[in-house]
């Protein structure tokens, strides 16, 4: 497994990690057989947010990683918070939120439920889930302080932040904002599409990102791909799906020459990315994890990497 610096710290973390979104729809020993499988794949990072399943999800990661042969002190274990369900919309795996909340209060309470649903003393990181429109900093850095003073959490990031809505919270603490989590892979091309249309007028160049992952790199914060296999927000994976022909035919040629499946070809096309991006896999079918996985040992030449950005429908001016 290839490992990678997380942030700007020495800290080694798996370069794939587990996500554990859907980790509701299994029980605690089907979930402690899944830490299992990936640990000895070599992953070692789990990400979670205290709204998946509305908390089921970490309330079976806590049962598992009981249960299972995993050391908590050989993982790096993220979640993050400042979304708050609609309880009326919200259930099961159906979860709307009703307002973002980077309040002290919200932001304490949240990290105190995410520890006691995942049977944890402490985070190895908490990451603001998406940006509050009302986010004052000062309060943000009050609660990364305290969260940190006491133990709580070790690192800090956020997810699905531009650079200015970085900078604005960096700006406030003294605690470096380490990772941005962001929807990025085969599928979900626009922080690349935009830099390459730079100076031109057409729907590509439209830069809907800010610049993100240039703003990334200058600043060493790990970029942690969310649904890399997916379409669309939820729309289903592109694997198999006879929607891309042309791209399952072009991951398909690479995983016959690499002697491994797309959902590989598709990790190493995010790994290939000299921004040392983290993949954060969403599946619990250990089959889909171990083709998965696979592709941190598969590292890509650049024409194969633009071969899959094209057939992926994007073009190059
Ligand atoms: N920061 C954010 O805003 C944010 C948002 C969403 C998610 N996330 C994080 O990202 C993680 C991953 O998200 P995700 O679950 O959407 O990612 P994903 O790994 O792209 O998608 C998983 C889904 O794809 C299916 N899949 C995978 N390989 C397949 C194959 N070969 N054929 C058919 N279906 C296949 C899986 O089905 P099977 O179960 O059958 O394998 C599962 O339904 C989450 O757990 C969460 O930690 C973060």
């Amino acid at each position: 497994m290839k490992q990678l610096n997380w942030g700007n710290t020495h800290v080694q973390t798996s370069a794939v990690a587990l996500g554990i979104m859907r980790m509701l729809n299994l029980t605690s020993d089907q979930a402690a057989n899944v830490l299992d499988q990936v640990q000895a794949m070599g992953v070692t990072h789990i990400d979670s947010a205290d709204i998946y399943g509305v908390g089921q999800s970490e309330t079976i990661f806590g049962e598992a990683l009981k249960k299972s042969a995993v050391s908590r002190d050989d993982l790096f274990i993220q979640s993050k918070g400042g979304i708050v369900p609609d309880p009326q919309k919200s259930s099961g795996d159906v979860v709307l939120g009703q307002r973002y909340d980077f309040s002290k209060q919200h932001l304490l309470a949240a990290v105190d439920g995410i520890l006691q649903r995942m049977q944890l003393d402490y985070l190895d990181a908490f990451l603001l889930h998406r940006p509050d429109a009302l986010m004052e900093p000062d309060e943000i850095a009050a609660a990364f302080d305290s969260l940190h003073q006491s133990g709580k959490v070790r690192y800090f990031g956020v997810s699905n932040f531009n650079p200015q809505q970085v900078e604005l919270v960096q700006a406030a603490t003294s605690q470096k904002l380490m990772a941005n989590q962001l929807q990025f892979g085969v599928m979900h091309t626009g922080p690349i599409q935009f830099g390459l249309h730079t100076n031109m007028t057409d729907a590509p160049s439209v830069n809907h990102d800010g610049g993100i992952i240039e703003y990334s790199r200058l600043h060493q914060m790990t970029i942690q791909a969310w649904s890399p296999y997916q379409y669309g927000l939820f729309a289903g994976s592109f694997i198999d799906n006879p929607k891309f022909p042309a791209l399952n035919q072009e991951l398909q040629t690479l995983a016959d020459k690499y002697g491994v499946t797309k959902n590989a070809i598709a990790t190493a096309w995010i790994l290939r990315h000299p921004a040392h991006m983290q993949v954060i896999l969403g599946s619990m079918n250990p089959q889909h994890l171990r083709e998965s996985i696979a592709g941190s040992d598969v590292t890509l030449t650049k024409q194969e990497w633009y071969d899959v950005y094209l057939a992926a429908g994007n073009d190059l001016p």
